[in-house]
C-alpha cells in the first residue's frame, strides 16, 4: 500500500525518522552510561516500545496502569510506572501486573504508600518503590527534600514495599542541586538511592548533569513535535509523526478548512495549531472538532480542494491518543499499520 492510497485523516509514521531519533538518544545516554527508560505515553504501541527495547532500553515507562497492562501483554518484562496508584480496584490490577513482571512504582504521599503496603502485604508480595521529588513544573512530587525523606523512611519501614531511589519529572539542570541534597540527605538516613530516575525529551541532553542519575525516561522524542521545535529539542526534520489530512474547503482565498480539528490532533498547545510540511508558511488557527481552520494568505494560491496535506501536530502524545491506527511507512509505502493499543487506557 503507498501513502496516496491512505485514506484521511491518518496518522503517519516516517519510519526512517522514528528510527533515527530512537538510536540517537540511545547513544547519548549510552555514552554517558545512564540506563534508557522511554515513556511509551508518547507512542501506545508495544512495536514500537520492543524497537527501543532492541536498541538498548532498560526497561519502558508507562502514566497509567492500563497503558502497562497492555505493555506487559505484549511481553515487556521491566515498567516503571510514574504514577500515584490508589483504590482497592487499581491496587488489585497493580499486584497481578507485579506477579509477572519486574514492576517499579512512584508515591509522593503517605496515604499512596499505605495502601500500597496494605496491598502488597495481604497478597503476600513486595512492590519496588521510588519516592517522586518535585520539581518546578509543580504537579505531583514531594515539595521537599525534608518531606522527600521523611516519605522515604516511611515507605523504608513499611511491610510490603522496598525504596530502591528516587524519581523526578522533568529532571532539567536547575534540578541537579535539589536532587543533591535529596540523594546526600537520603543516604545519609540509610535509604536506598540505587535508582535515580529523571525524564523529559527537552532535558535529556543534561541528563548528565544530573547526580547519581541512573535512568532517563524520555517519550517525545521518538516522534518530536511541534512543542519540541519550538523548545529547540528537535528540528523539522526529526519529526516523524505527521497526521495526513485532505483539504475539504476553501471558501474564501485566504481560508482552507482540513478534515480533522480537535478529534484528531486534540487540542494540545496553543497557536499556531501544528505545521503544515507542505505549506509551512500556513498557520492553522482554529479547531473545531472535525475542522482545521487554516490561513493560507501567506501560500497563495495555497492547496487546492481535494488536496492532501501531512500536519506535524502541536503535542505527539495528545495526537496519538486520538486514532486507533498509525501508518508505519518507509518512505511512500506503508510498511504496517499498527494499532494503538494503549490509547484510552485512562484508567
Ligand atoms: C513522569 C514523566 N516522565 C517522563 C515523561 C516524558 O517526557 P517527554 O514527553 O518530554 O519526553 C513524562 C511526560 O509527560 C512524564 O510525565
Amino acid at each position: 500500500m503507498k501513502r496516496t492510497e491512505i485514506d484521511t485523516p491518518a496518522l503517519l509514521i516516517d519510519l526512517d525518522i522514528m528510527e533515527a531519533n530512537i538510536q540517537r538518544l540511545q547513544e547519548f545516554l549510552d555514552e554517558h552510561g545512564i540506563g534508557n527508560r522511554p515513556h511509551i505515553k508518547t507512542h501506545k504501541i508495544p512495536a514500537i516500545a520492543h524497537k527501543q527495547l532492541a536498541a538498548g532500553a532498560i526497561g519502558i515507562t508507562c502514566q497509567k496502569l492500563g497503558e502497562a497492562e497492555v505493555m506487559a501483554d505484549a511481553g515487556i518484562q521491566d515498567i516503571l510506572l510514574t504514577y500515584n496508584i490508589l483504590g482497592m480496584a487499581k491496587l488489585e490490577r497493580l499486584l497481578r501486573l507485579n506477579r509477572r513482571i519486574r514492576l517499579l512504582v512512584t508515591v509522593d504521599n503517605s496515604p499512596v504508600a499505605r495502601g500500597l503496603a496494605q496491598a502488597a502485604q495481604a497478597a503476600g508480595q513486595t512492590l519496588d518503590v521510588l519516592v517522586e521529588l518535585g520539581s518546578h513544573l509543580e504537579r505531583t512530587g514531594v515539595p521537599t527534600v525534608a518531606g522527600l525523606v521523611a516519605l522515604a523512611q516511611e515507605v523504608d519501614q513499611l511491610p510490603g514495599l522496598r525504596l530502591r531511589g528516587l524519581m523526578t519529572y522533568p529532571s532539567a539542570p536547575e534540578m541537579a542541586p535539589t536532587i543533591q541534597e535529596a540523594l546526600q540527605a537520603m543516604q545519609a538516613a540509610g535509604l536506598s538511592t540505587e535508582i535515580v530516575s529523571g525524564g523529559g525529551t527537552p532535558v535529556f541532553r543534561h541528563a548528565p548533569q544530573i547526580p547519581g542519575l541512573t535512568e532517563h525516561r524520555a517519550g517525545t522524542y521518538v516522534y518530536n513535535d511541534r512543542m519540541m521545535v519550538e523548545a529547540g529539542a528537535a528540528t523539522w526534520d526529526d519529526c516523524a509523526l505527521t497526521v495526513l489530512t485532505t483539504v475539504v474547503s476553501r471558501s474564501t482565498p485566504e481560508r482552507a478548512i482540513l478534515d480533522g480539528g480537535s478529534k484528531t490532533f486534540s487540542s494540545d498547545n496553543g497557536l499556531p495549531m501544528g505545521r503544515i510540511l507542505e505549506y509551512p508558511e500556513a498557520v492553522i488557527y482554529k479547531m473545531n472538532e472535525e475542522h482545521a481552520y487554516v490561513d493560507v494568505s501567506r501560500c497563495q494560491p495555497g492547496p487546492a480542494i481535494g488536496e492532501r496535506v501531512r500536519v506535524i501536530p502541536n503535542h505527539a502524545c495528545g495526537a496519538t491518543n486520538m486514532h486507533d491506527q498509525a501508518y508505519a511507512l518507509r518512505g511512500d509505502e506503508v510498511e504496517a499499520i499498527w494499532t494503538i493499543q494503549a490509547r484510552g487506557k485512562l484508567r
